[in-house]
């Protein structure tokens, strides 16, 4: 399991950058770029350094988050799994890169590519100083046609990239990402209702092309949610000074919201559950909302089956449980 937070490097390199330059200007530009994401445009208003700079203060610190709690449920889906070659499309500032070599020591090539020339440079100075991505290669260009000359990896991860897509770029991409998967597939969205549709439309998309899914669904059915509910997860991280001043924010911390498939080549062996909402902690009972492989349940683990109540209060949204299982003998799934 990796750290939330931004490696102490990076953040070093970050906040070094940040020297010299008006720290109220810089929070400007993050909250024009913040704005035109909100909404509905994508990464075109991120034009200069200064920009690029902007952006990976306000948002790198958590979209490294939301990557490494989808890395983590990943590695804990395929306990096994060690990746050799990565692949980072709409690479950006490198984050998802920084997560995935914190949480895969046996990565040796790191190939990224992104259309985005500013956060381009930003990521080759922000990864240049760490000797492990020596070697790593970051090309320039739209990801369509870039991907075609890339070479296939073990691990590739499409992080907050797919929103910035027209729908017929979207699926075409779903395909050539595949297309360049040896092994495993993450593709992460924010948690909204829109971000969890695009999750959805690839899921269904890939399984018919022969993917498997790893999480965090334990099946490849129908998604059972009906909305407006919609799936998505939580991670918390904290803020350091820079950060909350870039967004002038007043608690040092943050929760970002996600949503995200890790697909695969071949099927995962374990069968398990994924808590779906915050469990409610009760006197008598736990009540712990979930996606089963048989569908949405409300699991109840009641106080009086001591071991099964221990287990569940460490059950936090997001976890994949086993339900139904020896370790869990009390618990009773109610449809
Ligand atoms: C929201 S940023 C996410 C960056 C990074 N993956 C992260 O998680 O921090 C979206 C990235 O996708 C890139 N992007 C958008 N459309 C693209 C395209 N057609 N080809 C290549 N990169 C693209 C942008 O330049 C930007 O760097």
């Amino acid at each position: 399991m990796i750290s939330p937070d931004l490696p102490a490097s990076l953040k070093g390199a970050l906040d070094a950058k940040l020297e010299g330059l008006s720290r109220s200007d810089v929070a400007a530009r993050a909250a024009a770029i913040s704005k035109n994401y909100r909404e509905g445009g994508g990464s075109g208003t991120i034009k200069s350094a200064t920009d690029a700079l902007a952006y990976a203060l306000a948002r790198m610190p958590a979209t490294y988050a939301a990557v490494a709690a989808c890395l983590n449920a990943l590695a804990e889906a395929r306990p096994g799994f060690a990746p050799a070659t990565l692949l980072d499309i709409g690479a950006g500032p490198g984050t998802a890169t920084a997560a995935v070599a914190e949480a895969f020591p046996s990565l040796t090539s790191f190939a990224l590519l992104d259309a985005n020339p500013a956060l381009r440079t930003l990521a080759l100075d922000l990864l240049g100083d760490n000797p492990r991505f020596r070697g790593a290669s970051y090309d320039a260009g739209d990801a369509r046609s870039a991907l075609a000359k890339a070479a296939p990896a073990d691990l590739v991860v499409a992080s907050y990239l797919i929103g910035e897509l027209g729908d017929a770029d979207r699926k075409s991409l779903a395909d050539a990402m595949w297309a360049k998967t040896c092994d495993t597939l993450l593709v992460i969205e924010p948690g909204t209702p829109a971000g969890y549709a695009r999750i959805l439309a690839l899921r269904t998309q890939l399984i018919a092309a022969g993917a498997h899914v790893a999480a965090p669904c334990p099946h490849a059915q129908t998604c059972p949610l009906i909305p407006p509910d919609w799936c998505h997860f939580s991670q918390r991280l904290a803020r350091s000074r820079a950060h909350m001043q870039m967004k002038g924010a007043e608690v040092p911390f943050e929760d970002e919201r996600f949503s995200y498939v890790v697909l695969t080549r071949q099927p995962i062996a374990r069968q398990f559950s994924r808590v779906l909402a915050q469990p409610a902690v009760g006197k008598a009972e736990i009540a712990a909302k979930l996606c089963t492989p048989y569908g949405i349940a409300v699991a109840k683990v009641p106080r009086r089956d001591k071991a099964a109540y221990a287990a569940a209060r460490h059950w936090r949204w997001g976890d994949a449980v086993m339900a139904k299982s020896q370790d869990n003998p009390g618990l009773v799934i109610e449809p």
